[in-house]
């Protein structure tokens, strides 16, 4: 899907080259064109977000999608119609798209090219029949934004930041034994490959161990696949603070030791979300050309029990000199986040956000909706809260607090990764990463919920790429 075209123009809607034409319909609006209008009065076409009525004009096949109520319209109802739209239109074996821009807001007109493409995104590499399918025999080749004003950049930046998430999605989907510690970093190189401003390091197993990494050492031990620490490093200038995006890429958590049920453990080859969304991120910064410093750092393992695996009451020393009880080899994402939140520290990171996939929790308290937010710096917060709001990928804030904090100590070491208590799961899991980014502001994103099994329309309920967008967003707000 990767090769479709999409571009911006001025003009008339009405005269367009594509074989299928969308109109937004408000409530209460009338369209312009008698035709599409009686489809309106005769109650064929409705207002109402996610419905669309199929027409024809003059030879072209015209789609009447509902947008609500004009002054409730936001770049997320954009999303959300753009994908019912072209959803439609890949039914009736649409080649070409031409969105007439319902406002002449350019946030609305990205919305637009964000909501199609991530809507065409599937993984069907491994089906043999691939093409049997109807919806399958067509693809959707083209996508033109036409508007009032200049929404070349606009629409081209959404091309960027939707393609870099569905890339995401590719990284997430791929099976375990396929996206391994390797994989990623071969990604991650060939991304640097494409990129002057960006640059790749990789350290494995020994270099790990050398490095003074014990907690992500012990995960990795289990695993006859040698880990890594993916380093990219942009270089894009501007004045702002140096950023630092770590990402948990457990390619696959079996639980260890600690053994997770057999009923959904093939859903844990996702527990590399999170270093997903940070390396695809980074492509798309730098392709972009954000002027922003941006270090990312992305520990890659499997975590397997075996004859070499850590086990439950082991204790372990992480590169900040912190020892660590690990009573539940379960909990694994924090330990190899340690580590990589000490480096980050290390390698000069002034503002730093997280995503991890890293506790069942946080689905049962935010479901796939928000996800879980923990911050130690309210003004980089306020900027991480604000980068999320603008690209439609939320989260809601939970405390942190020393009785928390209390939580986390170890009876034999200074931690312990998991306690008895069994409480405040995903506050546990933050209060204990804390410890490791050295007093820096920073913003934990709980990723477990939404990194899959969202049910927005234009991401289904897949891999979802959830953090592209924001980290992006980020780069552009606060890193320059
Ligand atoms: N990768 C899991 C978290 C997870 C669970 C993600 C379900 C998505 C869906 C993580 O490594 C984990 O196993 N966490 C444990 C921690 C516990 C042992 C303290 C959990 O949340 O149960
Ligand atoms: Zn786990
Ligand atoms: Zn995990």
């Amino acid at each position: 899907m990767g090769e479709i075209r999409v571009n911006a123009r001025g003009g008339a809607s009405g005269q367009t080259d594509a074989d299928t034409r969308v109109v937004g319909l408000f409530e209460g609006e009338a369209l312009d064109t008698p035709a599409l209008q009686a489809l309106v009065e005769a109650g064929e076409a409705k207002p109402r977000l996610k419905s669309v009525a199929v027409a024809h004009d003059g030879g072209t096949r015209v789609l009447i999608a509902g947008l609500g109520k004009r002054d409730e319209f936001d770049a997320e109802k954009a999303r959300v119609a753009a994908a019912s739209a072209v959803a439609k239109a890949k039914e009736l074996a649409t080649r070409s798209l031409s969105w007439e821009a319902p406002t002449d807001d350019p946030r609305h007109a990205a919305a637009l090219v964000e909501g199609t493409l991530l809507r065409l995104y599937e993984f069907n590499q491994y089906k043999s029949n691939r093409d049997d399918d109807e919806n399958n025999r067509t693809a959707v080749e083209s996508l033109e934004i036409v508007g009032d004003g200049d929404l070349d950049a606009a629409v081209n930046e959404a091309r960027v930041r939707a393609l870099a998430q569905n890339a995401a999605r590719d990284l997430q989907n791929q099976p375990s034994n396929v996206a391994t510690p390797e994989y990623l970093a071969n990604r991650a190189r060939e991304l640097a490959a494409a990129h002057d401003a960006l640059s790749f390091e990789a350290f494995e197993r020994d270099q790990i161990r050398e490095m003074n990494m014990g907690a992500f050492s012990a995960v990795a031990q289990g695993s006859d696949r040698s880990p890594r620490l993916i380093v990219l490093r942009y270089e894009g200038g501007g004045s702002g603070p140096h950023l630092g995006f770590v990402g948990k890429a457990v390619t696959f958590d079996t639980g260890g030791i600690s053994i997770k049920p057999a009923g959904k453990m093939h859903e844990m080859k996702f527990d590399m979300s999170g270093g997903a969304a940070v390396i695809e991120a980074m492509g798309a910064i730098a392709q972009l050309g954000v002027p922003a410093r941006v270090t990312a750092v992305v520990p890659a393992t499997e975590n397997m029990p075996s004859g070499h695996a850590m086990k439950p009451g082991d204790i372990v020393t992480a590169m900040n000199g912190k020892t660590i009880e690990i009573n539940n080899t379960d909990a694994e994402g924090r330990l190899i986040l340690a580590d990589a939140l000490a480096y980050a520290v290390d390698q000069g990171a002034e503002r730093i956000v997280d995503l991890a996939t890293l506790t069942g929790a946080i689905v049962t308290t935010l479901g796939s909706t928000y996800c879980g937010y923990f911050s130690n710096d309210d003004d980089w917060y306020a900027r991480v809260e604000a980068a999320g709001k603008a690209t439609g990928e939320e989260g809601w804030r939970l405390p942190l607090h020393p009785e928390y904090f209390e939580l986390t100590k170890g009876q034999y070491a200074d931690l312990t990764n998991s306690s008895e208590a069994r409480k405040a799961a995903s506050i546990y899991a933050a209060e204990f990463l804390r410890q490791f980014v050295d007093g820096r502001p920073w913003v934990h994103f709980d990723i477990a919920g939404v990194a899959w099994g969202m049910t927005r329309p234009y991401v289904g309920s897949g891999a979802s790429g959830f953090g592209v967008r924001t980290l992006i967003e980020l780069a552009e707000t606060a890193g320059g």
